[in-house]
């Protein structure tokens, strides 16, 4: 299996990604997972990505690329993966089914994750994160045990530097914009399945399994 999870920021596909990962098995790469994982080591690429990110505009088509195509060619992907924040524009989509066409592979399916932007503005505000372990949280939802602090390694949980409300409405408005056309494009292809995320995540989890059966 081959899924893309799309849908703006705050929708849960993070969230689902890990899940579905744990359950089948799959590997889950998220572009903004390696993004930051650049800016922590210091990189160059990871300073040119965070003058970006932290303004709320995507990293340019040929870095992602890159990181995707490098990934992928990865052995723990053979058994399939779950891409969360990629592809974000037609050209990273249609640069994945050139990638995946020369493998004799192809995106099996892509769920779209429908949301209004109120609700994630109130999400992602609240989201906390582990830089160290990657788990999520959220203030109202989801806490930890003991307050800021990782249940699953005890490290510090910290807000994300764009999730303030000025980049999030930043981030929403870039989405309309650029991504929301790449769920046109699997549209096209018959590989979308749409998804009601405001519903709490066990039942989006429930939701997506059944769209990848039908
Ligand atoms: P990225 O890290 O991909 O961020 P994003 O797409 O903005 O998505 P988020 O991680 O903010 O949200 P999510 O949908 O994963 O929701 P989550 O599960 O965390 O990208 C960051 C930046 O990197 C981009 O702005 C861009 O600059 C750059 N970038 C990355 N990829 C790129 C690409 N391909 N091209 C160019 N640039 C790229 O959930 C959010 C919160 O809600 C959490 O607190 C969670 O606990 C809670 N929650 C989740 N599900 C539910 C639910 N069902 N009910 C209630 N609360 C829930």
């Amino acid at each position: 299996m081959i899924l893309v999870l799309l849908g703006p920021p705050g929708s849960g596909k993070g969230t689902q990604a890990k899940k579905l990962a744990t359950e089948h098995k799959w590997v889950q790469l998220s572009t903004g997972d390696m993004l930051r994982a650049a800016i922590v080591s210091g990189t160059p690429l990871g300073k040119q990505a965070k003058a970006l990110m932290d303004k709320g505009q995507l990293v340019p088509d040929s870095v992602v690329i890159d990181l995707i195509q490098e990934r992928v060619q990865a052995p723990d992907c053979k058994q399939g993966f779950v891409l969360d924040g990629f592809p974000r524009t037609v050209a990273q989509a249609e640069a994945l089914d050139k990638l995946l066409v020369e493998k004799t592979k192809k995106v099996s399916r892509a769920v779209l994750f429908d949301i209004a932007d109120e609700e994630l503005v109130r999400r992602l505000g609240g989201r906390r994160t582990c830089l160290k372990c990657g788990s999520m949280y959220h203030l109202e939802h989801l806490q930890p045990k003991v307050s800021g602090v990782c249940d699953v390694c005890g490290s510090a949980l910290v807000q994300r530097d764009d999730d303030n409300e000025a980049t999030i409405r930043k981030r929403l408005a870039v989405y309309h914009e650029t991504t929301s056309p790449v769920a046109e494009y699997y549209r096209k292809q018959k590989k979308l399945r749409t998804v009601d995320a405001t519903r709490p995540a066990e039942e989006v989890t429930r939701a997506v399994s059944l769209a990848l059966t039908k």
